[in-house]
């Protein structure tokens, strides 16, 4: 058999371990010949190969990115897109797909399961929110980034009485602002889920400093005030590009409340942006061991021509769930769940 595997949406740290492990098992246990398709969905969708064989994931697994590139190509959104898929994989002697990816890129191999290919589904997102799978590879190692920036950002806040608003990524969902910030004993979390009260936020400021601590407030990209208007971003919106799934570019909102908390409390306050930082480099260990058990998974579902299905960790037993199970609703962080943190702020 030979098998196509692609890496879509943004990328995260244990691409690689994932590559290697369905190349290795897929290789030397299940006789499989492979191909690599560059660059998410774009590749297929173009004919964009390149070889991928044992030779080329040798020393990958500590590697951040993916070496097969990324994109948010959305095949759906091309004329005669999902011909072209087909033919494509027909040209290149594909019998089935590994698709590694998020919302986006799952919801695409969900649909293209619907229409009849071969695919298998990896979930991957440093943001935590899929569905039907208790984590995502590549969420440990963000939280680790933004908790060690936090415990980092604590000591110059105290040296200089200063408010430190550190913005993560989660545009939908808080999970790395939840866990990093429990983690590193913020002052504050505020997440997409649970619209925020600047007076709240700015009453856990003053009571932080009565403590003689300088606050630390984490916030997901995605938070809004509780004041935003319908359909409104509130604080957050950064530019008005819109990627091929139709999401808007997040950023800006731990500007934004640092001059709204400086303005409010009269205590001086910065924002760090964490960014990219979130999703580069090296993948930690928790996450290349639940990438490569998400690969070796994925590849046996392959060999028993389970398809439509995506491997998933319930406890610590990987699992395959419908495509649709992982893809159809994202996971949130609960009121309950948010409420332990609470118990921290101010
Ligand atoms: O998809 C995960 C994510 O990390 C989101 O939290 C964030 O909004 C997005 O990627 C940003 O990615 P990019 O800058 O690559 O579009």
């Amino acid at each position: 058999m030979r098998v196509g595997v692609l890496t879509g949406g943004g990328d995260c740290p244990g691409l690689n371990a994932v590559i290697r492990a369905v190349v290795r098992k897929g290789v030397q246990e299940h006789g499989f010949e492979f191909v690599g398709f560059r660059d998410g969905w774009r590749g297929p969708l173009e004919g964009l190969t390149m070889p991928l064989g044992v030779e080329q994931c040798r020393g990958i697994l500590p590697r951040g990115g993916t070496i097969l590139g990324s994109s948010r190509t959305n095949p759906f959104k091309v004329e005669r897109g999902v011909e072209q898929i087909t033919d494509n994989l027909a040209a290149a002697g594909v019998d089935a797909l590994v698709a590694i990816g998020g919302e986006d890129t799952l919801g695409v191999a969900t649909k293209l399961a619907d229409l009849g290919v071969r695919v298998v589904g990896v979930p991957k997102t440093i943001d935590n929110d899929l569905s039907g799978t208790d984590f995502t590879f590549g969420f440990d190692t963000a939280v680790n980034i933004a908790t060690e920036a936090i415990d980092r950002l604590h000591t110059t806040a105290e040296s200089h009485h200063r408010v430190l608003v550190v913005e993560v990524m989660g545009r939908h969902a808080g999970w790395i602002a939840l866990h990093a910030g429990i983690a590193g004993g913020a002052s504050a979390v505020l997440i997409p889920e649970q619209p925020f009260d600047i007076e709240r936020v700015c009453a856990f400021v003053e009571s932080r400093f009565e403590t003689e601590y300088a606050p630390i407030i984490v916030v997901s990209e995605g938070a809004v005030p509780v004041d935003a208007g319908p359909g409104e971003q509130g604080m957050t919106l950064q530019s008005g590009e819109v990627d091929a799934f139709g999401h808007v570019r997040l950023g800006g909102i731990g500007d934004r409340l640092a001059s709204e908390i400086e303005h409010r409390t009269g205590k001086e306050a910065r924002a760090v942006v964490l960014g990219h930082v979130q999703r580069g480099g090296t993948p930690t260990a928790f996450d290349r061991w639940l990438a490569t058990r998400f690969g070796l998974h994925a590849i046996d579902a392959v060999a028993e021509g389970d398809f439509g299905v995506m491997v998933a960790l319930r406890g610590t037993d990987i699992v395959r769930v419908p495509l649709i199970e992982g893809t159809g609703e994202l996971k949130l962080v609960s009121a309950e769940e948010y409420a332990e943190a609470q118990v921290f702020f101010g």
